[in-house]
């Protein structure tokens, strides 16, 4: 199979797609990609399989035009944010531990959103400017979501994110005990996985859009809690203006 030219003509396809049908596509490869990668897909032979899962995970950042145009793992930042002070994460802490009874399950993991700290957050001045001077200008989403992995066996199989995370500034609030087993992994296209063990108050930024990355589980006796900031990139095609 020429999985360049594959991805070129489905990234062809995508530039004529509606909004909604462009999100069926990334859903659909998506779904490709995670089904592969978790082994639920299984086709004959290993270089269908490879060929497969490549051209899935080229064809995400593609479908999301020029905006994507150096996509290699992902990841735009990690470590301790600027745009953070002490205080903030602090507040933040405290703002999580108190929705947590709040908190929904989604599939392996709990989510509690709407919290008024996390949303005021997610506006600032300061994390627009830094996104925009990595990426060019973003709009936030109004998503911010405290994310709980605090029972043995959490986690979230590999996927990709719609559109509201395309951009996702993920804090580390506690990760106990000090002997840590869950870890988040990326799975960029062709290269090894990027394992990520985020020391708390660190943060990842990445394009959770267009690579395909997962939780693996808890195990008993481990907590994670976790802050999430959807963002996205102006001008994604089917952004609303
Ligand atoms: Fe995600």
């Amino acid at each position: 199979m020429e999985t360049t030219t594959l991805v070129d003509r489905l990234a062809r396809l995508s530039s004529e797609l509606t909004a909604a049908e462009r999100e069926n596509l990334k859903f659909l490869l998506s779904m490709a990609a995670g089904g592969l990668l978790s082994g639920h897909a299984r086709p004959d032979s290993e270089s269908l399989h490879r060929a497969a899962l490549t051209t899935a995970q080229r064809a995400l950042p593609r479908l999301h035009g020029e905006l994507r145009p150096a996509f290699d793992t992902g990841v735009v930042f990690r470590g301790r944010a600027p745009f953070f002070s002490t205080a903030d994460l602090a507040v933040l802490d405290r703002e999580s531990l108190a929705y947590r009874a709040r908190a929904a399950r989604f599939h392996d993991h709990y989510v509690a959103s709407g919290a008024p700290v996390a949303r005021e957050l997610a506006l600032s001045q300061s994390i627009s400017d830094f996104l925009t001077a990595r990426v060019g200008p973003v709009l936030p989403t109004y998503k911010a979501n405290y994310l709980y992995y605090d029972q043995p066996g959490l986690g979230i199989d590999p996927h990709v994110d719609k559109d509201e995370f395309s951009l996702n500034v993920l804090t580390m609030l506690e990760h106990r005990p000090a002997r840590r087993h869950s870890r988040l992994i990326l799975h960029p296209p062709e290269q090894d996985a990027v394992h990520v063990q985020l020391e708390p108050g660190e943060s990842l930024i990445f394009f959770a859009d267009s690579v395909t990355h997962e939780r693996t589980r808890t195990v008993e006796g481990e907590t994670i809690r976790l802050v999430s900031f959807g963002y996205r990139t102006i001008g994604s095609i089917g952004s609303t203006p």
